[in-house]
């Protein structure tokens, strides 16, 4: 089946009587990704670059970025870090902290220096002491960011310890989001892997400047995944993943065509001992194989014509960015994913270790992979 339409690409083939199917699309872009630093961005970047174009860069780094050198220096240290021949632009973001100076965000935007902010609730997340304990004390950014139509990206979690786990995502929807649109209506948002129903519904019937985007863990794992047989540290991130039904709305979400949602992987490696704790960390590493298991989801519900738009057209058009020309091709073919990324102290165990995922990128840069490996 081959279809061509306007701007869409997407060829999926049938080849012989071996049934491999292959689908060609334009390259995808990752809108939310952690890519960490020192050995750590060392081991995970050119998973992220061999496939992506571009990606969000997230800020939450010890210390965050707040400055506009702190991001300079940040992005050439991931430009250094990626292999020679790929063509790879990090795309870098401002940590939001309480009483945010609006120019130097002001002027790392315009500088394009950064691309995006991104809101973090304090202690909502890995790495997030240093965010935003009151929507208040950022207004005058907000306002600046308005103006300038600077995307806000946002954790959508409440850190109110009186409120379930499970349901911090949708509280701070009607706490927090609500309140804050309606106080900036022109504000471009970007609620990040969103999580429940509640969510795709919002973000659906939100103005257009509202977007989100989805995981491929929370598109393919429900909550009974953090307890198969006993503890699943591995499975562990935040938002937590959610109940069945609230996966089932993020397929119809992902795969519904509606550009309002759009690719980012929250891909956020740590290391093996952080994670297999008495107080594991949050946040699940898909980086290594991020589009097929995006793939895998879009076919579990017949969606495959749906994967280039969502992966390659809608954030970018979001973003005002222009989409890629490039194209690349996934296989339908089982691989087997390492047991983990490097060894030893510092070893980060990628989603479905030791087990295998259903496509394959065709011809990876061999390279690429033999660097993080
Ligand atoms: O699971 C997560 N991990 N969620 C986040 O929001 C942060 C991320 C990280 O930085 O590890
Ligand atoms: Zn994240």
């Amino acid at each position: 089946m081959v279809r061509c339409d306007q701007e869409s690409i997407v060829a999926t083939t049938a080849i012989g009587s071996d049934n491999i199917t292959r689908l060609t699309l334009r390259q995808p872009d990752d809108w939310h990704v952690h890519l960490r630093d020192g050995a750590m961005l060392a081991a995970v970047v050119n998973h992220t670059a061999r496939q992506f174009a571009r990606a969000i860069v997230m800020p939450n780094l010890k210390p965050p970025i707040t400055t506009v050198a702190a991001a300079e220096s940040y992005r050439q240290r991931i430009r250094a870090a990626v292999e020679p021949g790929l063509d790879f632009t990090p795309l870098m973001t401002f940590f939001l902290i309480d009483n945010a100076d609006p120019a130097e965000i002001s002027a790392g935007f315009t500088q394009g220096v950064f691309t995006a902010a991104k809101l973090y609730p304090a202690h909502a997340t890995t790495n997030s002491s240093h965010g935003v304990t009151a929507i208040a004390k950022i207004r005058p950014t907000l306002e600046a960011m308005q103006c300038l139509g600077m995307p806000l990206l946002i954790h959508g979690e409440v850190t109110d310890p009186a409120v379930d786990i499970f349901d911090r995502e949708q509280v701070f929807i009607e706490r927090c989001l609500i309140p804050l649109l309606a106080q900036f209506p022109a504000l471009r948002v970007v609620l990040e892997h969103i999580t429940t129903r509640q969510a795709a519904e919002f973000i659906a019937a939100a103005a257009p400047c509202v977007a989100a985007t989805i995981t491929a863990h929370h598109l393919l794992l429900n909550r009974n995944a953090l307890f198969v047989g006993g503890m699943r540290p591995h499975h562990y991130c935040l938002p937590v993943l959610k109940r069945e039904h609230h996966r089932q709305a993020l397929l119809a979400a992902a795969t519904g065509g509606n550009p309002k949602f759009f690719l980012g992987t929250d891909s956020a490696p740590h290391a093996r001992e952080a994670k297999e704790s008495a107080c594991g960390c949050a946040g699940i590493y898909t980086a290594h194989a991020a589009l097929e298991l995006y793939a895998e989801a879009f076919e579990e519900v017949g969606a495959l014509d749906r994967l280039e738009a969502f992966a390659s057209f809608h954030g970018a058009d979001f973003y005002r960015l222009a989409r890629n020309r490039a194209t690349l091709t996934l296989e339908k073919r089982d691989w087997l994913v390492a047991k983990e990324f490097g060894d030893g102290r510092g070893a980060i165990v990628p989603f479905r270790a030791g087990q295998t995922i259903s496509w394959q990128l065709r011809e990876p840069s061999p390279a690429s992979v033999t660097a993080a490996a």
